[in-house]
């Protein structure tokens, strides 16, 4: 049977990758390691928390000691490192949580696979989940694709790309079984309300002012998130060791035209008489905001057969339905800290 380590398991992504592997796949016995940060919720697993082939182990991937005792332990056979801190915005109040986390925590991890794995290298895998802002911003024109050079502008994407660099390293300098993919935006049920999609919908429901940087004229590409595991699904099965692939949803928006969106479907759904637009606020921009970012996804398309499957429409209301009928949930990651941060980040706008 085989032993598959998920990092950040408990958080927005890692959640529906855990979910979709222990169902999937019962005969691997699935271990989710997270130190459940603020954006970690065990919440967000309970369907899943009682099956046989699910465990938790809550630890810290910059406790290096702490990693090659897990890895003694378990000895695992493959590894799905998504474990980070993710959010654009903190990274700038506050660069030091993600050089330690992404960059420390990501060598933490690839030291202990070394180390287990020594020269028996068959049928292991260390996958390295990552992002497109490794890649920094486009013009109007163009796309990222996996040549594109590494240019990031924020302290989280430097903190990325210098993980991918270490994880490539580890490839061309141990021959350590690596696959690196870089995302783009996401979004879906249990992200955490500091990311744009569940902010809006989150404020929305309670009448508060929408924020938008700058004129919003910024540009993101949006992934269903169940689109993004299936293809972490194929390139941890099927993709090649050492190589990278992007995935994007071929899904520009504009964010305001994309908040503008959201607010129109509420409307109908909320039923009120003021129209949610009119809490639209234009607030100062974020320091060295990218102005788009839009993917090159034949690669993954091309080799592995991989597509998103979801249209936009109907992933964005399911996810609107998602927040809608989830209020504990969301009440529950929005008290206590989530307002001290968030009178952090916008009081002063
Ligand atoms: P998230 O912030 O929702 O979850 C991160 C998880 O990592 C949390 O459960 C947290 O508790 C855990 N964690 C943080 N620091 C840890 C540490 N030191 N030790 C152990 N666990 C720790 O993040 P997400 O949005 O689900 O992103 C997951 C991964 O995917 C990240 O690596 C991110 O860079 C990447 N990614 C995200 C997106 C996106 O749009 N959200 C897109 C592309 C790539
Ligand atoms: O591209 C992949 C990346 O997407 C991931 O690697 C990151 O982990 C993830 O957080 C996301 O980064 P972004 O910075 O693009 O996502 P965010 O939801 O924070 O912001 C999306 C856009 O909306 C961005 O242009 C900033 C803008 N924005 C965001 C917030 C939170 C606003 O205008 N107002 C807001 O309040």
């Amino acid at each position: 049977m085989k032993k598959i380590l998920i990092t950040g398991g408990a958080g927005f992504i890692g959640s529906h990758v855990v979910r979709h592997f222990v169902n999937k796949y019962p005969e691997y016995e699935i271990y989710n390691l997270d130190k459940l940060t603020y954006a970690g919720n065990l919440e967000n697993l309970k369907d899943i928390e009682n099956k046989s082939n699910y465990h938790f182990i809550k630890a810290d991937i910059v406790d290096s000691d702490k990693m090659f005792e897990i890895f003694e332990k378990y000895c695992f056979d493959g590894v799905l490192h998504l474990a980070a801190e993710s959010h654009v915005d903190r990274s700038i109040l506050d660069p030091m949580a993600f050089i330690y986390t992404n960059v420390v925590g990501t060598v933490n991890l690839l030291n202990a696979a070394r180390k287990i794995w020594e020269d028996d290298l068959e049928d292991k895998v260390f996958y390295h989940i990552s992002t497109d802002e490794v890649y920094g911003s486009l013009g109007e024109t163009g796309y990222f694709t996996e040549e594109t050079p590494y240019r990031p502008n924020s302290p989280y994407s430097a903190s990325k790309a210098s993980s991918d660099h270490f994880v490539r390293a580890y490839y061309k300098t141990y021959n350590l079984p690596v696959k690196i993919t870089n995302c783009s935006n996401n979004f879906g049920p249990y992200q955490f309300p500091e990311k744009l999609i569940p902010l809006i919908i989150n404020n929305i429901k309670h009448n508060k002012p929408l924020p938008i940087y700058g004129k919003g004229l910024n540009i993101r590409d949006w992934l269903f998130v169940e689109d993004h595991v299936k293809a972490i699904d194929l390139v941890f099965h099927k993709g090649k060791r050492g190589e990278t692939y992007n995935i994007g949803g071929s899904n520009e928006w504009t964010n305001i035209d994309l908040v503008r969106k959201i607010c129109k479907i509420m409307d109908k759904k909320l039923n009120r008489e003021e129209p949610a637009e009119n809490l639209i606020t234009f607030v100062k921009d974020r320091a060295g905001h990218d102005l788009r970012y839009a993917i090159d996804s034949s690669k993954i398309q091309n080799e592995l057969g991989w597509k998103p499957e979801h249209s936009f429409e109907e992933a964005l209301e399911k996810t609107i339905d998602w927040y809608l009928k989830s209020e504990e949930w969301l009440e529950n990651v929005t008290s206590g800290n989530y307002q001290k941060y968030y009178e952090l980040q916008y009081s002063k706008r």
